[in-house]
């Protein structure tokens, strides 16, 4: 298939409807800051973009597995150096987690660094009587129920690109500086998480490494030297939402002459913005970086098949990580058909899980919740179908956070419906804690051994 983009342009999305489209009070100002944008910095550079698309291409080969992660919405109130660490030592541990049980290296993406933009279902909240515009994420507007903090605000814009600049710059700082080398296995394990079943797993597993290590070094290699043990390769995501947003910050590359969305490695769209003729699809179908699509329940074979063609015209493994999030209920009825008909059809994909965003219910006490044994449940079936049918089960996209909150029942600190209130600080869905992240990483390190030893044409 040929690529199909002489007709594109990063303003063509505009001739499109956008489905969740914001109405903007004051268009023009609209229009200044997305100038002001475009004159920005990019956040990223077209090569790591391409290098992560490499690695990604691994992963649809099966020869890698991809751990998606991080917040539902970052928040403008905690943009701090701890709450940042925090997520990435949860992350760097379910990635020790993965890679020692299982073998198989892990590819780290956040969802951090510009992870703003909400889709709502219905675009008013109702209280008391009282309607007013939904919260859309920080990036629009302020979660307080008041008139003033729900009206769209295009400042924000330039807030969230500032926020994301600051996040980047620690992230690279933590992943390069030293703190995420191999030898400081132990480091990333927090103190209330350290003392769990989850956690004294971990610290085992971490014994292992640090001994690894000093045999290595004892034969006479010290890997404590080698660049590839000092930092890891970490990457940032957001759902490409706000459309004025992502053009401002899209940059043609010098070397190749392709456009790049540089306020992120990759981009996913999202469950409810993923019409064909609609302006998500046809804003990112042009951009170079790797993509996402998220697929729920009401998604359709034909539909996704053209989805998959228009995104990825040239087939090129990596380009497209198919993120399904059907639901506990739903996964075993709606996910094989897609996934049979793209193998059928020959098409290049990476098929991640997603198990939060079809299990969210509200409990007793109001808040919004979600089961880690439904989590848990609907990531089991999500491997065991793909692995009966032949097909790489290439991910793990999950809403965590380093703190510990309480917004989801179950799991590791076995949290009920009564906890929900002691430290429940979401500003959207519910987020995995730090042990309940661990406790989620040693069982898909479960479930990745089981298929990749069951599954002997595929060498790992
Ligand atoms: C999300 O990932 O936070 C989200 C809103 O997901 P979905 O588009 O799958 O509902
Ligand atoms: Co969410």
């Amino acid at each position: 298939m040929e690529k199909s983009t002489h007709d594109w342009s990063p303003s063509t999305w505009r001739t499109r409807d956008a489905a969740q489209d914001v109405t903007w009070p004051d268009e023009a100002h609209l229009a200044r800051v997305e100038s002001d944008l475009a004159l920005k910095p990019p956040l990223v550079f077209a090569g790591e973009a391409r290098r992560l698309l490499d690695h990604l291409e691994l992963v649809a080969h099966g020869k890698s597995f991809l751990l998606q992660a991080g917040d539902c919405a970052e928040s403008f109130d905690e943009g701090s150096a701890d709450s940042i660490r925090d997520k990435l030592k949860v992350i760097l541990q379910m990635a020790v987690a993965l890679t020692y049980a299982a073998g198989v290296p892990v590819i780290k993406v956040g969802r951090i660094a510009g992870q703003f933009a909400k889709p709502r279902s219905d675009e008013y909240e109702e209280r008391d009587g009282q309607r007013l515009l939904a919260f859309r994420g920080h990036i629009v507007n302020g979660e307080e129920f008041e008139v003033s903090a729900r009206r769209p605000d295009p400042e924000r814009l330039l807030a969230a690109y500032h926020q994301s600049v600051a996040t980047l710059n620690l992230l690279r700082a933590f992943t390069t500086g030293g703190f995420a080398a191999l030898s400081r296995v132990h480091a990333w394990n927090q103190e209330f998480v350290a003392n769990s079943l989850e956690g004294k797993r971990y610290e085992v597993v971490a014994d292992e490494i640090e001994r690894a290590l000093q045999f290595m070094k004892a034969c006479g290699i010290d890997l404590h030297d080698d660049g590839a043990l000092q930092g890891v390769d970490f990457y940032t995501s957001h759902e490409a939402l706000i459309l004025h947003y992502e053009q401002a910050l899209t940059r043609r590359d010098s070397l190749t002459g392709d456009w790049y969305d540089c306020s992120a490695h990759m981009l996913w769209i999202g469950d409810r913005t993923r019409q064909l003729d609609g302006a998500h699809v046809e804003f990112l179908r042009g951009v170079s970086n790797p993509l996402g699509l998220k697929v729920g329940p009401t998604m359709g074979v034909d539909e996704l098949l053209r989805l998959v063609d228009v995104l990825n015209p040239e087939n090129r493994a990596g380009r497209l990580t198919l993120i399904a999030r059907m639901g506990d209920q739903l996964v075993e009825e709606k996910l094989p058909p897609l996934v049979e008909s793209l193998r059928a059809a020959g098409r290049e994909v990476v098929w991640a899980c997603d198990p939060m965003h079809g299990n969210t219910f509200v409990a007793s006490g109001g808040q919004k919740t979600r089961r880690f044994d439904d989590v848990l449940s609907e990531t089991s079936k999500f491997f065991e179908l793909l692995s009966s049918m032949g097909t790489w089960p290439g991910g793990l996209h999950v809403e965590l956070t380093g703190d510990n909150v309480t917004e989801c029942l179950g799991g590791g600190s076995r949290l009920n419906e009564g906890d929900l209130e002691l430290n429940y600080t979401s500003i959207c869905d519910p987020r995995l804690n730090a042990t309940q992240s661990l406790d989620m990483a040693f069982h898909v390190a479960e479930f990745l051994q089981r298929y990749s030893a069951g599954n002997g044409a595929r060498s790992l």
